[in-house]
This record gives structure tokens, C-alpha cells and sequence, in this order.
């Protein structure tokens, strides 16, 4: 009886579906953008600022997008050569999930 109990459980428990964290994205953004990136101001550093940056247009040339969303996004962080092989924005892989919550924190974070 315990063990279809456990069975029962193990059915109805919702899958975890991993939803992406925008205040874990800061702490990755933190980490991995800002020696290179200014967050909250279009100064540049390394590279542009990234105020804003979620929705707004590319200010750097090259780059086949309209506006930095999500899928943008997502591109130039899988693999910046990829999307433009002589960018100065070179920098050790970032994993799927680090990525989504970078994104995430990106759109949550306009207008600051
Ligand atoms: C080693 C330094 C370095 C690191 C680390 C770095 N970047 Fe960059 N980034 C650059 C440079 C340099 C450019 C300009 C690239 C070019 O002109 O091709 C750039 C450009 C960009 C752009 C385009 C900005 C615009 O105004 O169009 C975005 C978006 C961006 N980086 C996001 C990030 C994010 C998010 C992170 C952290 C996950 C990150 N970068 C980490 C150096 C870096």
C-alpha cells in the first residue's frame, strides 16, 4: 500500500519545469558581463553599456538583429563568433540555464 502510495505521488507531482530567474541572472551578470560591461549605464568599458539593453537595437555593427529579444539574446550568448566571427566579445561558454536567467534579469531590469 505504501508503495503505490509512492507510485501515486510519483504520478501526480507536476514535472519540474525549470522557469527561468531573473534575480539569479544578476548575480551571473555579475560575474560573467561586468568586468567587460557597465549594467546600468550606456558608458562604455569593454564594451557597450548594457542599460537597457533587453529591446533596444544593437548599437555595435554587424549583428543580424533588429532589437536585443530574447532570441537575439540567447544567439550571442550561445557563441558570439558564431553570430560575428571577428567580435572582440570572446569569453568562455555560458550554460543553457545561466543563460535563460541572464535574459531573464535583461528584461526585468529595463529602465533601470
Ligand atoms: C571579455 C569581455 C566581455 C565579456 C566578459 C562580455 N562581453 Fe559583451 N561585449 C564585449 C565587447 C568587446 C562587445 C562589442 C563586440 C563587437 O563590437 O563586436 C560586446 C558586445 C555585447 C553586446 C552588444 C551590445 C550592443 O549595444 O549592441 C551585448 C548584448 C553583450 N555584449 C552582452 C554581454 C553579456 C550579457 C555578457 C555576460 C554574459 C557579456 N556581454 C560579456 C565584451 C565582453
Amino acid at each position: 500500500m505504501m508503495r503505490f502510495g509512492l507510485l501515486l505521488l510519483l504520478l501526480v507531482a507536476p514535472v519540474p519545469v525549470y522557469a527561468a530567474d531573473a534575480e539569479r541572472g544578476a548575480v551571473v551578470a555579475e560575474v560573467r558581463c561586468l568586468p567587460c560591461h557597465h549594467l546600468h549605464s550606456q558608458w562604455k568599458r569593454i564594451g557597450p553599456g548594457l542599460k537597457d539593453i533587453y529591446g533596444r537595437a544593437p548599437t555595435i555593427i554587424g549583428v543580424p538583429f533588429e532589437v536585443w529579444d530574447d532570441a537575439a539574446l540567447e544567439a550571442w550568448l550561445s557563441g558570439p563568433r558564431k553570430i560575428k566571427p571577428n567580435t572582440r566579445m570572446s569569453m568562455p561558454p555560458i550554460a543553457a540555464r545561466d543563460r535563460a536567467d541572464l535574459i531573464a534579469y535583461f528584461k526585468n531590469d529595463v529602465g533601470k
